[in-house]
Order: C-alpha cells, then structure tokens, then sequence
C-alpha cells in the first residue's frame, strides 16, 4: 500500500478535481506483476492500468489499490468494480473508503456478490490524507480550476507594450497544450482575446499548422461583461468548429450578443460583481452547471487576480522563463495585494523543469 500512495502521488495536479489513486497488482503467488495510477483528468483509473499490465496474471491475485474502487456511473470513464471483478483477482485491499456518497461502499456490496475478499483500511490515514484536496472539492458547484502563467524571471507577463509571444519556450507550450487536453474549458479575459488574438486550442500555441483549425477540445471561454469582443478575432471566427463560449453581466447589448451567437459562439450572462464586472464566482458556477469540472485559466492579471481574490483557484501551474523584460509589463496579479505576512503560499509545491524554462506548481491555501 506505500508503494501505491508513492504511485496515486504521480497523478498530483493532473487528475484533481477526481482523487490521486495507485494501485498494484500481486499474482497468485504474491509477486507483482501490475502497476497503476490515475494520470491524468478522464483517462483510464489506476485500478484499470494495473489490471492491464498484469493482464491474465491477475487471475487468482490480490489487487492493492489506495481508494475504494469506484462502482458509480456519472462521470467520464466507466466504473471499475466490473473490471476488477472481471479480471479474476480473489481479493481487494482497499486504503479507504471513498467519501464520495455517490460510491461510498458499493463497492463492497458488489465484491461480496461476486465471492471476492473485500478488505479495507490498511495506512487507512495516510491514504485519506491524500484525499484531502478530493474530499474538498466534492459537492462543490464550480469545476476545480487550474490557474496557469507563464512570467520572466523578473515576473512580467508581457512587456510594457502588452506583447508577450513568447515568454515561454516551444517545451513549455506544449506542455500547456497536454494540459488542455485534460480540461473541460479554458478561460480568459477579453483583453487578453483582443490583444493576443490567441486560437485556445490542444495544439501548441505558435506551433506551424498543416490543417484548418476545425472541430473538438475543451470550450473556449471569454469573460467579456459588455460583450465587446470584436467579431474578426480567432476565437469568434472558429467557433462554428471549436465550441466557445461568452460569459457577460445580466442585460449586455442586445445586438452584440446576436452579432456572436450568429458567428457560432454561445453566450451566457450572469450577476455583476461589486465592479460592475462578470462575478467569477457565478461565472464558474455558470461552467459547472454547463458539465465543466476542470478548467484551465489562463487569462492576464486582471482576471487572474479577481479569481484568486475570490477564491476559485485551486491550483497554479507558473511557467517561469529565463528571460528579463524589466519595465512597466504587467504581472499575473494586478491590482492590491497582501502584506507579506498575509501572502498565499501554495502548497505541496512542485518544480520541474521543462526543457529550459521552470515550471512551479501547488495547491492554492485552503484556507
Ligand atoms: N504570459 C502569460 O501567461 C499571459 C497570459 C494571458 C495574458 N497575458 C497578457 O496579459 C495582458 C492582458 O492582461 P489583462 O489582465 O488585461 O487581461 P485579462 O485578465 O485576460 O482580461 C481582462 C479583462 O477581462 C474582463 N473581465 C470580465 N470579468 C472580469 C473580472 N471579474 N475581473 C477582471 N476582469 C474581468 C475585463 O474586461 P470587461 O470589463 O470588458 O469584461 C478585463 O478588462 C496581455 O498583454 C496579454 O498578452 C499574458
């Protein structure tokens, strides 16, 4: 079971908002002969890539994982209870239960009926703990939303003239590319549409097209309040293919939300914040309502410090370039901050480098 807690924490910032999982397969003579996590957000479970390394081995074996397996049907992969039972193994030891009601203890029932071992707790703690995250986010009414940067070394994330292509290398692009690969949605800000002009698509920005932008990936979405977006940009101009959304305040212009819908990109309108803006916290309630649980965002300052600030972030990925801009360029937190003391530090942070740049991830403080 330590050795699947060391697996489920490679799936840490690429999986959430479903929990870390890990889990190993034992043959029947209790050797291993299947490993497994949870990877990435929508792909298979780790229960699932144990049991297809360990393929016909698995017959008669014990499978270790760190959750209870998952018997419910409302999300993207299909439940691995019947697999697991499927596979043949004679016994499951599960780390902990799952908190999730919509799973919690169906998994015994079914292992029970099929004449399957059922144990569950063992490092019962520690395979909680790393559900801490998870168990958060459930019943929450927003997607868990994955803040993403890219700064200089000195913290700019344009120069004073508002250009920023490229901050950040190919490497790091691309790696931003796979990220959205695993989201629902990604979200900017209308400035960063008018000025960047930015295609939000699964394949690296800046990278050389061989085919028409045409069909698929995760919903582009603008908050633009007023809806004044003009309609030449690449987000409008595509949305007949790539499903884009506008969300603006309660009783935006008639006629510019006519002129959008007509180019094929939706639009919703939701409450005013305090500054007469998009509120962000009922903008990402508007995006769980509309099926999205994992959003990229990746907007200016701004925007991303009205979303920090209310408290819908859960996650920062910074890309951090080995390039000085220096002047007046904007960073990825305007506006008022914190006094030292009351600053957020992000937590269980991680640093990897991507070809030359670095990439800094962590956990936004919950509390
Ligand atoms: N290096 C990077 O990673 C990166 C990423 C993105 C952008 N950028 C750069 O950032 C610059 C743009 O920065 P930005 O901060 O102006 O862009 P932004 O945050 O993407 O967009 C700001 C706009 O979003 C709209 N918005 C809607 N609701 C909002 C809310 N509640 N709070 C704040 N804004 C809200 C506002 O326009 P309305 O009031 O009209 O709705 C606002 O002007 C560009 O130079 C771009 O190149 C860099």
């Amino acid at each position: 079971m330590a050795e699947a807690l060391e697996l489920a924490a490679q799936g840490r910032f690429r999986v959430e908002p479903n929990p870390t999982v890990g889990a190993i397969v034992l043959d029947a003579r209790g050797e291993i002969v299947g490993r497994g996590w949870h990877s990435g957000f929508g792909d298979a479970h780790a229960e699932i890539e144990a049991l297809s390394e360990a393929k016909r081995r698995a017959r008669g074996g014990t499978l270790i994982v760190t959750l209870e397996p998952c018997a419910h049907t409302e999300k993207k992969t299909p439940p691995c209870v019947p697999a697991v039972i499927k596979a043949g193994v004679a016994r499951v030891v599960a780390g902990c239960a799952d908190p999730n009601p919509a799973t919690t203890g169906r998994a015994a029932a079914a292992f029970a009926e099929a004449g399957i071992e059922y144990h569950v707790g063992v490092l019962r703690d520690r395979c909680r703990a790393a559900l801490r995250r998870y168990e958060r986010h459930l019943g929450a009414d927003r997607p868990w939303v994955v803040s993403k940067w890219a700064t200089s070394l000195d913290g700019r994330i344009a120069d004073a003239a508002g250009a920023s292509r490229w901050i950040s290398n190919m490497g790091s692009r691309a790696f931003v590319a796979m990220l959205r690969g695993c989201a629902d949605a990604i979200v900017v800000g209308r400035e960063t549409v008018v000025r960047d002009d930015p295609s939000l698509r699964i394949v690296p920005d800046g990278a050389t097209r061989t085919s028409p932008d045409r069909g698929g990936g995760p919903l582009r979405v603008v908050f633009d309040s007023l809806l004044r977006t003009p309609t030449t940009v690449k987000v409008v101009a595509t949305a007949r293919w790539v499903p884009t959304l506008f969300i603006a305040v309660r009783g935006a212009d008639a006629s510019r939300r006519e002129a959008l819908e007509a180019s094929g990109a939706q639009v919703a309108e939701v409450a005013a914040g305090a500054d007469g803006r998009v509120s962000v916290v009922e903008a990402f309630r508007e995006l769980h309502r509309r099926g999205a649980r994992r959003v990229m965002l990746e907007a200016g300052g701004a925007l991303q410090a009205a979303c920090m600030r209310a408290g819908v972030v859960d996650h920062v990925a910074a890309f951090v370039a080995p390039v000085v801009i220096g002047g007046a360029g904007p960073t990825p937190f305007e506006g008022d901050g914190w006094p030292i003391a009351a600053a957020r530090r992000l937590e269980d942070v991680r640093v990897s480098p991507i070809v030359g740049d670095a990439l800094i991830e962590g956990y936004w403080p919950l509390t």
